[in-house]
C-alpha cells in the first residue's frame, strides 16, 4: 500500500468532459472506449461512474478479457460491450461469453464472419463489422464488399447493428483529399453499398478523438472517443491550434519529496555517477520506472513551486531525480507533495512531448503500483 505516490482521479472533471463532449457532437451517441483498463484510469470505476451517473450506455473494449472482466464486476448495470481487436471468436469456451453475457464482438474478417455467421446461436446476436478503408491494420477490404453481401444475403442477414472503421492519421490535420478524408469517402461508399443491397445500417462509427476534436465524421450515430474523455486533445503538437477540445485531464499524478540536497558542479549523482553540469538542488521524488516513469523517455521538465527542473541521471525502480539546475537554497522540504502532471492539458502535453511517449504511452504505462484514488469533490 502506499499513501503519497498515487493517481488521483477526479470524475466530476469526467462529467465535464462528457457534457462538452455532448454539447460539440449534439447528434451523436458516445461509445467510451476504456480498452487499457480506461486508458490506465481503472475501467470498473469510470464504466460505473460513466454509466450510473452520465448515462452513457456503450463501451469499447479490445480484448475479450477486458470485456468479461467488465460483465463480472459490474453485473448490476446494464451497458453494451464492444470487443475490437483480440476477440477469440472461434474458442467455444469465448463463444460462450459472448452468447451469454452478452459482449459483442466486432468482426474484422472473413474467418470470423463466417464462424459467427454459421453458428445457430449467434442467429439473433448483433452483428457487428469493421471495414479497413486505408488505415491497414484491421478490417474487411472495401474491395470485398459485394462477397459480404453476398455471405449476409445467403445466411438472412438483413441488418448490421453497427457498422465501423478506423482513421489512421486524424491526430493530424484532416484537409480535404487527404488520408482521413479519404477513409471518410471509402466508408460512406460502404454504407451506400449495403443500402443499396438492402441491408440496413442501424449504426456506423469512424470518429476517434482526433477527428471528433476537428469536427469531422460526424454523420453517423455514434462517436468512438477515448483519449479526449481523459482529457489531453490527441492532436500532434504542430497542429493543436485546430483542436476544439477543452477538456481537462480527470487525473493528477502525485508523489512526494523523499530527500533533497544542494549539488555542486560536476557532482556524481545516482546510479552511474551522472554528473551535475552546474550547480542547483536535487530533489528525489518517490516514484520510479516500477511505477511507470520510464528510464528510455527523454527527460522531461516538471515544474515545482514556480520552479522549473527536469528529470536527471538515471530514473531508478521506486525513485526519480529532479534537478533545479542554477536553483540554489531551493526550499524543498522533506515529505512535500510533489505532481507530476494536473489536471490542466499543458501540463501532460508538455510532460508527454518532452518524453517522445505519447499521452497514451504515458497513461498506460503506470502500472498497478500506483493506486488509483477517485474522487467526486
Ligand atoms: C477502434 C477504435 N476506436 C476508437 C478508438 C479511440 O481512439 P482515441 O483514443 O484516439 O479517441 C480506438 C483507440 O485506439 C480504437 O482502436
Amino acid at each position: 500500500m502506499r499513501y503519497r505516490t498515487r493517481l488521483y482521479i477526479d470524475l466530476n472533471i469526467l462529467a465535464q468532459n462528457v457534457d462538452k463532449l455532448r454539447s460539440l457532437c449534439p447528434n451523436n451517441k458516445i461509445l467510451f472506449m476504456v480498452k487499457g483498463d480506461a486508458y490506465g484510469h481503472g475501467m470498473t470505476q469510470v464504466v460505473r461512474f460513466a454509466n450510473t451517473k452520465l448515462k452513457v450506455k456503450e463501451f469499447g473494449c479490445a480484448t475479450l478479457g477486458e470485456a468479461r472482466h467488465l460483465r463480472e464486476e459490474l453485473s448490476d448495470l446494464q451497458f453494451e460491450i464492444y470487443v475490437f481487436s483480440d476477440t477469440n471468436l472461434e474458442f467455444q469456451s469465448c463463444t460462450d461469453y459472448y452468447l451469454n453475457r452478452r459482449i459483442i464482438p466486432v468482426i474484422s474478417n472473413f474467418e470470423d464472419l463466417d464462424f459467427f455467421l454459421g453458428e445457430s446461436d449467434f442467429a439473433h446476436f448483433p452483428l457487428c463489422l469493421k471495414f479497413n478503408t486505408g488505415m491497414n491494420r484491421l478490417g474487411i477490404e472495401f474491395k470485398d464488399i459485394d462477397k459480404v453481401i453476398n455471405r449476409l444475403k445467403a445466411n438472412k442477414r438483413d441488418s448490421i447493428h453497427h457498422l465501423f472503421t478506423h482513421f489512421g492519421q486524424s491526430s493530424d490535420d484532416i484537409a480535404e483529399g487527404g488520408a482521413v478524408w479519404n477513409q471518410y469517402h471509402e466508408f460512406q461508399e460502404i454504407k451506400r453499398k449495403l443500402v443499396d443491397a438492402d441491408i440496413t445500417v442501424k449504426r456506423s462509427s469512424a470518429s476517434n478523438s482526433g477527428a471528433i476534436e476537428q469536427g469531422f465524421g460526424l454523420d453517423e450515430t455514434h462517436i468512438r472517443p477515448g483519449l479526449m474523455l481523459y482529457g489531453p486533445t490527441a492532436l500532434n503538437p504542430e497542429v493543436r491550434t485546430k483542436s476544439m477540445w477543452t477538456g481537462k485531464v480527470i487525473s493528477r499524478l502525485e508523489t512526494y519529496v523523499i530527500n533533497s540536497f544542494a549539488v555542486e558542479k560536476g557532482e556524481p549523482v545516482g546510479y552511474g555517477g551522472v554528473p551535475c553540469p552546474n550547480k542547483g538542488t536535487m530533489a528525489l521524488i518517490a516514484i520510479g520506472y516500477g511505477d511507470g516513469l520510464s528510464g528510455r523517455m527523454r527527460f522531461p521538465t516538471l515544474t515545482h513551486k514556480g520552479k522549473e527542473g527536469r528529470i536527471f541521471g538515471r530514473v531508478n525502480m521506486d525513485m526519480t531525480q529532479v534537478y533545479f539546475e542554477n536553483i540554489e537554497h531551493f526550499d524543498l522540504n522533506p515529505q512535500e507533495h510533489f505532481v507530476i502532471w494536473g489536471h490542466e492539458q499543458e501540463d501532460i502535453l508538455r510532460f508527454s512531448d518532452q518524453t517522445g511517449a505519447t499521452p497514451y504511452e504515458v497513461f498506460c504505462h503506470l502500472t498497478p503500483r500506483v493506486p488509483r484514488i477517485y474522487s467526486l469533490e
